[in-house]
């Protein structure tokens, strides 16, 4: 069982988030949820608060924050971290290093040999574009490992493929992660 960071951006999808999340602490694992502002907009902390028994996260400063630096704390909590959506926005952070807001710092901060699950979500087109597409061979190239987004019906109407994964395929990818590592 392991301490798992799950961050969670603002995808249609972050519903799924709160499901994999219950799924994670279902199975053992002690999840804390940290989820970017707009995330937060879209479900409620208090939501993975209820599904994992732990503290979720949107913001270190003022009356949000936890202790006196949440993203050290965070990051030194993380076993496994799970991205989950990913956005095309915090793809791009992720990939060049951005450090503004909780989600990005806390993930800049994670321990070099800790294991990194993304799993993006966004509309095709998002995902066919050459700027997403080199912000995620970035994160293959620094040790990502991807659980790749599925083919299927969108929100928004298109089909084609850019739905997060399921909740069930991204369990059994952290659990291949955790039992492969060294
Ligand atoms: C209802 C809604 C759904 C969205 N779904 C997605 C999505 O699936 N993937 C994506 O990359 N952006 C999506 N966006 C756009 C992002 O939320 C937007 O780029 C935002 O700046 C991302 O912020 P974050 O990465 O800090 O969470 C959506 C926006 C809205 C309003």
């Amino acid at each position: 069982m392991a301490n798992v960071l799950l961050a969670a951006s603002a995808s249609v999808s972050v519903y799924k988030a709160c499901d994999l999340a219950s799924k994670l602490s279902q199975a053992g694992h002690t999840v804390r949820a940290v989820l970017t502002a707009n995330a937060a907009k879209l479900v409620s902390p208090q939501l993975f608060e209820a599904v994992t028994g732990q503290p979720a996260f949107v913001s270190e400063w003022g009356e949000n924050r936890r202790a006196a630096m949440d993203h050290i704390d965070l990051a030194k909590f993380a076993e496994l971290v799970v991205v989950a959506p990913c956005s095309a926005n915090l793809a791009a952070r992720l990939a060049h290093g951005f450090a503004d807001d909780l989600v990005s710092t806390a993930l800049l901060a994670v321990a070099p040999g800790v294991p990194r699950l993304v799993c993006p979500a966004m509309n095709p087109n998002m995902l066919q574009q050459p700027a997403v597409q080199r912000n995620f061979d970035q994160l293959r190239a620094d040790g990502w490992q991807f659980v790749e987004a599925e083919a299927g019906h969108m929100a928004c109407g298109d089909h084609g493929t850019g739905r997060l994964a399921e909740p069930q395929a991204i369990l059994r990818a952290v659990e291949f992660v955790l039992t492969s590592k060294p």
